[in-house]
Formats: structure tokens, sequence, C-alpha cells
């Protein structure tokens, strides 16, 4: 890596600064392009000549449809439909169709508990719970177009209920099970849903942690729920309302064995789910059938390289989250794979829970976030030492940036210098990957997502909306694309001043982003947490990046403070590696060599821990707050908020470094 100069956009508008440059490739590995779906540019040059028409080759032979759809896709600017006039049953999709074609006895969950308890659900055993399910909650009087809400722990539980709502073409509204009774009220509300699906409790950390409770507390402010179904999973006590709560066993014994899977319009909504951005409350992104089925099913095939009958899948994402829905329960479900869902924490009772579990089910596709990666790092590669992690083909990443030594950590300890890494782009609104390479057919580097995937276009512009081909910008989407949102529930205008109003014609993902010489894209960050200094349009992640590549350094978070000399001073938090100690004047001088003085940290804080979202992101928002001495506002959508107080504890005690 070295210093570079900053490159401004062609078209002469303001763009965010490009500093980090990063040398390092890795082409395909031999023993991966060998049996690889895709080694060379064939679905890129078929997308490139005809989009509409490769999405729809995709549809027909990635999924079963009813009927064939009339028009590929109806693009009316903000508003996208695919496959008009189509019809198909997403449980059928997922589920009967392998029953069918003889793969019954085939393994599609293999659940791990976090106490240790094992569960395998054949793909015969789903299809009867389904529809068994699918029929209890037609006796509570779900019908197509009602809206269930499903507040549930990891449990298999939790894809038999999304696919049973998707059977009689009700939608889904997961909300995770971390969220307070408040959250989920408010989204029960938004959502008016007639049906709640939650459990006694579950398992973390070794505990049995209750939901039931929080459920009732949220029905008690909520109007619409009629009918509550109570899964047994913690043993907890649990108080039963007569005549509102069900508990899902009874249900599910007494149910009918047979339960039709009728078609459903392309376009019936299948869930809704609520993402919460930086401001305002939350906004259910709705998704619709055959699109989102279609690109969801394409891209778990595609980017992961499955091969279903040798493959196991584990994406540890929790349902609740988007990356839940698409590649825990419908990608890998839709192309018959065998998937791992775990429903705990990766440190209990051990720091290398989740490399006993690679190694006890043969995982071969392994899928997580960057926030775990770093905490790996912090933990040592010790952990994944312990187990043989050989069965690993492909891994991959999703949900912030990932800094390049975060990378080589995940490339050398987990992949064993020998599985190609997918870092996949995407985000709730776009309901599948859209940036990722190809295992067997992309060059990576370290910390870029490289490119889009066949059939979508995305633009790096500037400012003015001008096209950047090398340096920094904003990333646009500038095609439609099947899996993409239809809207914000019951908000149409929240919807086009969020995504349409920044740029005409492009779909603004709210991300910068920039393009390096060889055209390889590279995240960086949400364009609010874009720090202007001294004129210098600087990206947190370039310099969390620069940070993170010191061999000490686990984690850093970055944000811009407001100050009277440069407009902005750039403050870090930084967490260490497991033992390790550093001087904060080296860190700052590292910073300078990897990427320039110009963004040298004025302040950097060592903390033992960072504030994230429960889902993962760090929250530069509140460390914003923290550096520039405000009250901290609201703190409820933390994982863990003594990590805030220990932050601003180490603020005040430690004299600022200029
Ligand atoms: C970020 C998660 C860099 C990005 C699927 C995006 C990423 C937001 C990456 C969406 C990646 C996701 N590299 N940044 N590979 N993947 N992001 O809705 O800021 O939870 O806009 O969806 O996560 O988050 P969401």
């Amino acid at each position: 890596m070295s210093e570079q100069t900053t490159e401004d956009g062609d078209g002469g508008g303001a763009t965010i600064d490009a500093l980090l440059a990063e040398h390092r490739t890795f082409p395909p590995p031999a023993w991966i392009k060998k049996e690889a779906l895709v080694t060379g540019t064939f679905l890129y040059d078929e997308a490139a000549r005809d989009d509409q028409g490769f999405w729809a080759r995709q549809a027909g032979e990635l999924l079963d449809w009813e009927r064939e759809w009339d028009t590929i896709c109806d693009w009316q600017l903000p508003y996208s439909r695919w496959f008009v006039g189509g019809t198909l049953n997403v449980a059928h999709n997922c589920v009967d169709r392998h029953v069918a074609a003889g793969r019954g006895d085939k393994v599609a969950i293999h659940f791990e508990g976090e106490p240790g308890d094992e569960r395998t659900v054949t793909y015969a055993e789903l299809l009867d719970e389904v529809q068994r399910f699918a029929n209890a909650l037609k006796d509570l009087g779900v019908q197509a177009g009602d809206r269930v809400n499903i507040y549930l722990p990891m449990i298999p539980e939790a894809a038999v209920a999304m696919l049973a709502c998707a059977r009689i073409g009700a939608a889904h509204s997961v909300v995770f099970g971390g969220f307070s009774s408040q959250a989920l009220a408010d989204r029960i509300n938004d959502a008016e849903a007639k049906v709640l699906i939650t459990a006694d409790g579950g398992h973390r950390r070794g505990e049995v942690f209750p939901l039931k409770p929080a459920a009732d507390e949220a029905v008690a402010s909520t109007s619409t729920i009629e009918h509550v179904v109570v899964v047994r999973r913690g043993g907890n006590d649990v108080e039963m309302v007569d005549g509102r709560d069900h508990w899902y066993h009874e249900l599910v014994a007494a149910a009918a064995p047979d339960c039709p899977a009728a078609a459903f319009d392309a376009e019936q909504l299948l869930f809704l789910l609520y993402t919460s951005g930086t401001t305002g409350k939350p906004k259910g992104i709705m998704h619709t059938s055959g699109g989102y089925l279609t690109q969801v099913a394409f891209t778990h095939k595609y980017v992961f390289d499955l091969h279903p009958e040798t493959d196991v899948f584990w994406c540890t994402a929790d349902v609740g989250w988007v990356t839940g829905h698409s590649y825990v329960v419908y990608g890998p479900l839709a192309n018959g794979a065998s998937i791992v869902m775990y429903e705990g924490v990766p440190n209990h009772p051990g720091n290398d829970r989740f490399w006993a579990i690679v190694e006890k089910y043969g995982v071969t596709i392994f899928y997580t976030a960057p926030t775990a990666i770093r905490t790996f790092m912090k933990w040592g590669a010790e952990e994944p030492a312990k187990h043989d992690l050989s069965s690993l083909r492909v891994i991959g990443t999703v949900g912030e940036p990932i800094n390049p030594e975060a990378w080589m950590w995940y490339h050398v300890n987990i992949g064993g210098e020998r599985c190609p890494i997918v870092d996949t782009w995407w985000q709730t609104e776009t309901g599948a990957i859209m940036i990722s390479p190809l295992p067997g057919a992309t060059t990576t580097k370290p910390g870029s997502a490289t490119f889009p995937l066949p059939g979508i276009t995305a633009e790096v512009v500037d400012e003015a909306g001008a096209p950047v081909t090398v340096g920094g910008g904003y990333l646009t989407l500038t095609r439609p694309w099947p899996s993409m949102l239809r809207g914000i529930w019951g908000d149409p205008e929240r919807y086009r001043e969020t995504y349409w109003s920044r740029y005409p014609d492009r779909y603004f993902a709210g991300d910068g982003a920039k393009l390096d010489e060889d055209g390889y894209l590279w995240l960086l960050g949400r364009v609010d947490d874009v720090m202007n200094v001294s004129g210098h349009r600087i990206s947190t992640t370039e310099v969390e990046s620069a940070l993170v590549s010191h061999p000490k350094v686990a984690e850093a978070a970055v944000v811009g403070a407001s100050d009277a000399m440069t407009g902005q001073a750039i403050i870090a938090y930084v967490t260490l590696r497991g033992g390790a100690d550093v001087p904060i004047g080296e860190l700052r001088e590292h910073v300078a060599k990897e990427i320039g003085s110009l963004a040298k940290p004025k302040t950097i804080y060592l903390t033992p821990d960072l504030p994230k979202t429960r889902s993962g992101k760090i929250m530069r928002r509140l460390l914003r707050d923290v550096a520039e001495g405000r009250n901290l506002g609201d703190t409820t959508t933390l994982a863990d908020a003594s990590v805030v107080d220990e932050i601003q504890r180490r603020a005040a005690d430690t004299p600022a470094e200029g």
C-alpha cells in the first residue's frame, strides 16, 4: 500500500477522496475453477446484451411457474414490476418441487441449538410441517394478502413460519428476536398484522431469554393482532391468554396434513422487512414473489458456486435481517441446498463455537459479516486452529466494508489460503446480492466487492451526477433489477424521496464508493459518515482500514467531529487484538504512512469494544455524539449499551492527542 494523490471524478463535481491503494490480487484458485459453474464471462456478456432477457432465462431455469409471464419487466420509474402476469407459489419452489423430484430425504436444515441439541429436518419433513402450519394459519383466519408478524429465535420454526405464510399468499414481517416490545409493537401497528408467531424463549449466551413477555407487551399496544402462536423452545414459564394464544406444536398436530400450494401473482407481496436507517421511523421495505425469488436463487447459486448435491451452506445471519431472509431461507431452499442454522452466539460455550460447527457439519460454504470477522481477529487465530476447517470451499462476507487486513485474516485463518472470498454488497432494499466476485471467474482484491453481477448496472457518480471513471463518488444503480424493493409500506412519498430524488433516473444507495484504475468497486461506507477535513472528503472506511492494517489492531471506528481549525477532525476509536498494547502515536503515524498525513486522526481512543447495531454495524452517529460531547440520543438500537458508557468514560479520562 502506498500514499496516493486524490483524484476527482471526471465530471468535476465534488466526490469522496480515494486514499487507500491495495495492490494484492487473488485469481480464482485452479481447484475451484475445475468444478466451478462459471469460469468465464458468458453470463456477463449475455446480460450486457439484454438484461431483461437474461433475467427471464434465469426465472425460467431456476423456478417453477404455474403460468408464464406476459411481460418481463414493466418499469415506470421508480416502480418496477417483474414477470407481469406470471404466477407461482414460493413455498412450492422452496420445498415441494424438491420432494417431487425424489429428494425428500435430503437434509434441508441442520439445526444446532445453543445448548448443543441438534435437529435434522429433511425436505420431506419440511414439506409436512409447512403444510400443516399453513393450514393452522388458515384456521386462525389468515388469508392471502394478510400480514403475519414473526418474532422468533433462530430455530427451524422460523423458516417454517415464513414458508407457511408464503404458501397461502400472506406476507410475513419478521422482527429480530433481540428487538424490544416497543419495536415489535411499532412494526405490528405499521403492518396491521393479524397474527403474531413467537416463542416462549430462546437460548442465548448460556441462558434462556424470554420472548413471550415482550410479545405480550407489544400486543397490548396494538389493535390488529387476533391470535398469537407460541413455539416451545426456551422451556420458560409463560402465560397463555385463553382464545388468543395457541401452542405451535398443538396447532401443527391438529392441522390437516395437506395444504395445496395455490399459485399467486408474481407481484404478490412476499414480505415486509423494516430497516431503520440513520433517522426517522423504520421503513417497511416491500418485497414481492417472482422477481425476488429469481434473483435470490440466481445469486445464491452463482455467487457461492453452489453444488447442491454436496454443499453444506451456512449463513450466520439471523432471520430477522434481510440476509437471513435471502440466504438462510429463500435462496438456499429454492436451490434445494442443505443449510446449517445455529441458534446462539459465537462465544458459547467457547470462542471457537462457529469453527466447531463448521467441522461438525462439514460446512462447505460459509457466509458471515465483517463485524464477526473482526471479533474473531480479536479472539485470536488459535480459536479456528483448534478445528478442521478443510471442508470449506467458498467463504463470504456481507454487511459492511471489509478492511483489507480483516479480509487477509479471513483468507488465511478461515479459508486456509485456499478458498475464494466473496465480498458481497447489497441492501435490504436490493433484496439480493448486487456487487460481488464469482468464485471461479473473478480475481479478487482484499477489501473490494469487485464488480456488479450479471444483469446489474452500477455506476459511481459525483455530486452533480456525472459518472466517475476512476476515483471516489456515490454508488447508484441505473437499471431495475428483479428483487428490487417495490416501495415503502404505506409511504410512497418517502420511497421516492429516499431513493430516487438525489439523482433523477437513478437509484441512490446512500453509500460512497470508488473505482480503481482496473475498474474494481470499493465501498466506502454510508455517505452520512463521510468526513470533511480541511476541504477533503474522506471516507471513514479508508481511515479505519488503515488503522486495521496495523498488526496490533483488530477493529476501528472513525468519525469526524467538528473542529474550529479543519472543519472536522478525525477521531478514532480503536480495539486492539487480544493482549496487544501500542502507543497512540505509533497508530497515528501508521495511518499517515498508509494513506497520508491528511487522514491522520487527531485523537485516538483505545477501547475494548465498539458500539454496534444489533445487526453488527458500527454506530458512528453515537461516536460522533461522544466526540462532540453531546448528550446521547436514542441508544436502544445498540446491541450492548454499556459499551458507550465505557467509551465515554475513556474519552473523559484520556488526554487528547493532537
Ligand atoms: C452496507 C445488508 C460494504 C452498505 C445486506 C449497505 C456493505 C448497507 C456491504 C445495507 C459490503 C452491505 N461492503 N458495505 N459488502 N454489504 N454493506 O440493509 O452500507 O442491513 O448500504 O443489508 O450495508 O445494510 P442492510
